[in-house]
């Protein structure tokens, strides 16, 4: 007898670079903050979408083509970007995955990211620059959720391939990626300072 687990849902994590980050998340998080003195659009768009924090979303999401340092990191991401590609098993068939977005997110204290995707995407994922101690990691929901409405509920201590819900904490200097049609959220940030991150997405057409 044998029991097969199909169709696996992959989520990779990993440090930017084998050396000390510190520099490089330096240079970004002074241009983050930056950014959020100069972009009153942005600004006001957080207002509305993103209670407390700021996001440049809806205004400077292509931080690639404006800033080296952000296109610097983009660099350095590519070679996750390729080796979670290899897991996956995706046939690119000569195309190249590439950025296509990338924003940052300022999330002080209450800030909340409510459960989404990324649509019009291949793969997303996320930098962290600065995560104070007992700030949330990033929330990633079974993606089969909605079939399983007469399902029993899962054992509290399932294995973790069995859970319904998985939080990957976040830490200075890590990325995480995912397929961008993965749903996910970040809880709110109980922490009285500002927790700040690069979120980006990749197509391959
Ligand atoms: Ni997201």
């Amino acid at each position: 007898m044998r029991v097969h687990a199909l169709f696996p849902t992959l989520v990779y994590a990993a440090a930017l670079q084998k050396g000390d980050s510190r520099a490089f998340n330096r240079q970004l998080l002074k241009e983050c903050r930056q950014l959020r003195e100069d972009d009153a659009a942005g600004r006001r768009w957080s207002l509305k979408n993103y209670a407390g924090g700021y996001t440049s979303y809806g205004s400077v999401h292509r931080l690639q083509g404006i800033s080296p340092t952000f296109d610097a990191l983009r660099r350095k991401l590519n070679r996750h970007v390729a080796a979670f590609a290899r897991a996956v098993e995706w046939d690119l068939q000569g195309r190249n995955l590439e950025m296509t977005d990338c924003w940052i997110n300022i999330m002080p204290r209450h800030t909340v990211h409510s459960l989404h995707l990324h649509p019009h995407a291949t793969l997303s994922g996320t930098y962290y620059l600065q995560v104070p101690s007992g700030s949330p990691g990033i929330k990633f929901e079974d993606p089969r959720l909605d079939r399983f409405m007469a399902a029993p509920p899962r054992k509290l201590k399932a294995r973790r391939e069995a859970r319904a819900w998985i939080t990957f904490p976040a830490a200075a200097g890590r990325l995480i990626l995912f397929e961008s049609w993965l749903r996910h959220e970040v809880v709110p940030n109980r922490v009285d300072a500002e927790r700040i991150s690069v979120s980006f997405n990749y197509n391959w057409f």
